[in-house]
């Protein structure tokens, strides 16, 4: 593995002329001799490099030390750039790209003649997303090439939302970070298949089942059942894999705070640190070693903001276990929960 000084190239996204901005310059010179650095998209941070260089997409692997059979997101700035990297694109695709695109939707689409096999893990189909984030499009257009890129983190790792979580993961594996803030939606984008008349959500995320309904119709859009039922193999790879995992083992609980609190009271009286993920409507209530809450139970999308940022947080806080609130299953909800569940291994305890 080679070494690097990680250097953090930060960008104000409200600057005008992005794609000439020093930094955005720096950080496409490194992707165009196939290396790969780390960007802020409107999700999370994502490791970016050359969708069409090998030898960039081994580097990406490498840096995250992701398993191969896990095929990566390819990111363009414009959809002209999909000619090359798609077959073809079924009116149905089509009409999602108008309606969520530059956003957190990605479309998997049968994989082009330029695509390399390293980027889809053998697959035949691609997925290609347009992000909404002007520091994400400056470096596509500056780079003048598709950005393949997963989430800047260690694999198994929460996924980065700020430049400090991808610098904490990946110093000196990577020559840089573009710091452009903190990212906005906090969970990944929605990963989608489409068939002539119907959507098939992949993977839940940033675009909810809600929102998609309202373009495909009500009743068109589907779940992968592969997602929840462990029995059957998820249509997406990396569904399968253990996921955005705290140090400490962490176990969600389906129950009032008072039975919360009794599960806590107990593991303390046997000396035990622990930590509670909660919300901040509830984080009074409680007594432990460690009281996190990511966002407000009231407003889902900031739970979403802040979820990976209080996973992470209990790596400091250096707590023996973790028990966490869990959240309805509608609108971001679905995500967020799907997140929870990879991150305690599936653990529940319910009241
Ligand atoms: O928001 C996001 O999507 C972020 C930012 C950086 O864009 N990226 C991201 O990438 O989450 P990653 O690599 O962490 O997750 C990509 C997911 C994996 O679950 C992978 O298996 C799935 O997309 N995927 C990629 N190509 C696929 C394909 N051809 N068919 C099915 N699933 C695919
Ligand atoms: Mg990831």
């Amino acid at each position: 593995m080679r070494s690097f000084q990680t250097e953090r190239w930060t960008v104000d996204k409200t600057e005008q002329s992005l794609t000439t901005h020093p930094h955005v310059v720096q950080a496409s010179l490194w992707i165009n001799k196939n290396e790969v650095v780390a960007l802020p998209t409107e999700t999370v941070y994502g490791l970016a490099g050359n969708a069409r260089s090998d030898e960039a997409i081994a580097r990406i692997f490498e840096a995250k030390g992701r398993p191969s059979d896990n095929p990566l997101i390819v990111h363009i700035s414009d959809r002209k750039q999909l000619k090359g990297l798609v077959s073809s694109i079924s009116p149905n695709a089509e009409k999602l790209m108008d309606a969520f695109w530059p956003g957190p939707l990605t479309i998997v689409l049968p994989k082009g003649e330029e695509v390399s096999g390293k980027v889809t893990a053998g697959l035949s189909t691609v997925a290609v997303r347009m992000p909404d984030h002007v520091v994400a499009l400056a470096v596509i257009e500056a780079s003048g090439v598709p950005l393949a890129a997963p989430s800047a983190n260690l694999s198994g790792k929460p996924s980065p939302t700020t430049a400090d979580h991808v610098y904490e993961d990946l110093k000196g594996r990577i020559p840089g970070i573009v710091d452009g803030g903190s990212t906005g939606v906090g969970v990944e984008s929605t990963v989608v298949e489409c068939t002539e008349d119907s959507v098939i959500i992949l993977r839940p995320g940033g675009i909810t089942l809600e929102e998609l309904e309202k373009v495909a119709g009500v009743g068109n859009v589907t779940v992968d059942p592969g997602i929840e039922n462990e029995k059957l193999a998820p249509k997406s790879p990396g569904m399968k894999y253990t996921h955005y995992a705290p140090d400490a083992p962490f176990v969600l609980v389906d129950g009032s705070p008072e039975f919360l609190q009794q599960l806590v009271d107990k593991e303390r009286g046997a000396g035990r640190k622990i930590g509670i993920l909660t919300t901040e409507e509830r984080m009074d209530y409680y007594k432990a070693d460690s009281v996190i809450p990511a966002g407000k139970r009231s407003n889902p999308e900031t739970v979403a903001q802040h979820l990976y940022e209080a996973l992470r947080a209990f790596n400091e806080a250096g707590v023996d276990k973790i028990f966490g609130e869990v959240f309805p299953k509608t609108g971001v909800g679905a995500a967020i929960m799907n997140r929870l569940e990879k991150s305690a291994g599936g653990h529940i305890i319910n009241e």
